[in-house]
């Protein structure tokens, strides 16, 4: 993953608006930043190196440039170490081009070998840097689209790039599996590997498909098919609107603390985001459904899981939840005409989830989609998706996406069940209701949870190998809070099953040994609960308890709110665990080493 961010406009502009386009494409990688431009004669210039942009951005002197066409990039290291000379932009031999890629290059081995024996000289050990190799020959034509098209004809992967040649006032651009949009400015154009961060430069974006190539100069762009070798006519256009002040951290220390008390007003806005017409499509078409599957990788995976309780209970349907990474491998013989997949990607681009869809597809299956960016690629290949509006999350540790994504899936499940008959619409009304209802608790009680996770944290030390165990629709809840520690406490965590704890991990509870276990919902999971407290306290465990009744030195007490909705009660106060002991811990919180928001590669 890569983040891609350029403009190409008919005033010179500040490169401190390159410089806030990197910073809010930060979670695709923070391995290291660069830029191109051409000066005022055409000349071409690039600066480039490895880290942080926030830390390296007066090295490069990002802000001090003024140029009416620019790249730039931030990098997630996926071959190559994060070194000045791996980082982007990459360049050709002469000098007379730069490239930005955000993917993989398959096979750049072989292509690098030919390139060498012809005699192009290679400068990084990415596998980027072929492609400017590639386009070195076609620096001096006046028709380099072509050239650009042919590129993407030949080489395999998942990739997109962006091209800057000396003397050229026009950018190219080429996707191939990864995303790239085309902003549309008042006085000029934008490029960016996502909609959210073109917001207060763009008014509208343009969605490149799969497969195309453009050529964007300060008058007008050029969409062209990589196949057809025609011009596209017919694209897809978003308009570009956020509120003020999303990228700014608004006084938190971190942006996983602001998008955890982002949460209320997140949820409010995913239940006003969605819309009636979409929800009876997307009921109706599960409700017709053979068999259906829900499929999703990390955070969202979780979020899923949950889900199957919903489905279960509300349109009495029974799902399968399969992780995106091993659903190429897992029954694929069932899907077909008749099978519905219900795809969940925050990000929508998570290489895992996009691979299994189009499985899917091929196979007849009908793809309904959820995600919060409209315009990914998981929109673009989806029959209906659902958009969760939780507005552009940067921490990489995800926080109030998971909770929307709920609130999202449970709405999608209530209208399912109004069309299976088994509830009414009065009960999706009280849903909707409910949802508005522990938005505003939260609101208010936020503050009070925060306080008493910080004085636990505070209070204990030896936080590692942590347990993390509940039953019922909790049960995923763990599996998620034993995530959160891993990215953002860096630690070693584990969620298991309630019952399951019985069955072999008790054996590693000794004295001091940390168990997280949220309280179940379900009344016949008590007994079972309260077997395992008096275990743990038998055997000295360092045990903290999250639930809605509890309070006391080994116990959060979160928000009441409907069985339905206590998965998003519970998951607050162990976030904010997480983000807690991630601080206590010196950790880098919004940006774990080696890890990038979504895996797309
Ligand atoms: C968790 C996290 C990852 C993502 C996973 C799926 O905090 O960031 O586990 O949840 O990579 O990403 P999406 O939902 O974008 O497909």
């Amino acid at each position: 993953m890569g983040g891609i961010f350029g403009f190409v406009s008919r005033e010179k502009i500040s490169g401190k608006i390159l410089y806030e386009g990197l910073r809010r494409l930060i979670y695709r990688g923070y391995d290291g930043a660069g830029y191109a431009f051409l000066d005022d004669k055409g000349k071409l210039i690039v600066r480039k190196k490895a880290g942080h942009i926030e830390k390296i951005w007066k090295d490069i002197g990002i802000t001090e440039i003024m140029s009416d066409i620019a790249i730039a990039h931030t990098r997630y290291a996926n071959r190559g170490w994060p070194k000045d000379e791996n980082t982007h932009p990459l360049q050709d031999c002469h000098r007379r081009l730069a490239v930005v890629v955000d993917g993989i290059i398959k096979d750049y081995e072989n292509i690098r070998n030919d390139l060498t024996r012809e005699g192009h000289k290679f400068i990084s050990t990415t596998d980027a840097e072929v492609l400017a190799h590639l386009l070195e020959d076609v620096t001096d034509k006046e028709n380099k689209i072509d050239d650009v098209i042919g590129i993407g004809r030949i080489v395999d992967g998942v990739y997109a790039f962006a091209a800057l040649f000396q003397g050229d006032r026009r950018i190219y651009v080429l996707t191939h599996g990864q995303p790239l949009v085309i902003g549309i400015g008042e006085n000029g154009f934008y490029i960016s590997s996502d909609i959210p961060s073109l917001h207060g430069f763009a008014s509208e974006a343009v969605v490149l498909g799969d497969n195309m190539a453009g050529v964007i100069g300060r008058d007008g762009f050029t969409v062209y098919d990589i196949m057809t070798g025609g011009e596209v006519k017919q694209l897809i256009r978003k308009r570009v609107k956020y509120p003020a002040g999303l990228w700014d951290k608004a006084g938190y220390p971190h942006y996983m603390l602001k998008e955890i008390y982002e949460i209320p007003h997140a949820l409010r806005q995913t239940i006003n985001g969605l819309m009636d017409k979409y929800l009876r499509l997307a009921a109706m078409i599960i409700q017709g459904a053979r068999n259906a599957y829900v499929i999703a990788n990390g955070t969202s995976l979780h979020a899923g899981l949950v889900s199957l309780y919903y489905f279960a209970d509300l349109a009495k349907i029974d799902l399968e939840v399969v992780s995106a990474a091993e659903f190429p491998y897992y029954g694929l013989e069932h899907v077909g005409t008749g099978t519905v997949i219900i795809a969940i990607s925050q990000s929508g681009e998570t290489s895992d989830v996009i691979r299994s869809i189009k499985l899917a597809k091929q196979r007849g299956a009908v793809i309904v989609g959820v995600t919060n960016m409209v315009g990914s690629r998981l929109t673009l290949e989806s029959n209906v998706y659902l958009p969760i509006s939780a507005g552009p999350e940067i921490a990489v540790p995800a926080t109030k996406t998971f909770t929307s994504t709920i609130a999202t899936l449970l709405v999608l499940a209530a209208y399912t069940g109004m069309h299976t008959g088994q509830i009414g619409q009065g009960d999706v009304r009280m849903i909707y209701s409910e949802i508005e209802e522990l938005s505003k608790r939260l609101q208010h009680e936020l503050p009070r949870i925060d306080r008493d996770v910080t004085k636990i944290v505070e209070s204990r030390e030896g936080w590692d190998n942590v347990y993390v165990s509940s039953s019922g629709i909790n049960y995923p809840v763990a599996l998620e809070a034993a995530l959160k520690l891993k990215e953002a406490a860096i630690l070693h965590s584990e969620g298991v099953q309630l019952g399951e704890l019985r069955h072999g991990p008790m054996v590693l509870v000794r004295p001091g040994f940390p168990v997280i276990l949220i309280k179940p919902y379900e009344e016949q999971a008590l007994e079972l609960y309260d077997k395992v407290v008096r275990e743990i306290k038998s055997k000295k465990g360092s045990l903290l308890v999250v639930s809605m009744d509890e309070e006391g030195e080994n116990a959060i007490r979160t928000v009441h709110t409907i069985k339905y909705l206590a998965p998003i009660a519970n998951i607050i106060p162990l976030q904010l665990l997480a983000y807690r002991i991630g601080v206590k811990l010196g950790r880098p919180i919004d940006t774990p080493p080696g890890l990038a928001k979504a895996v797309t590669t």
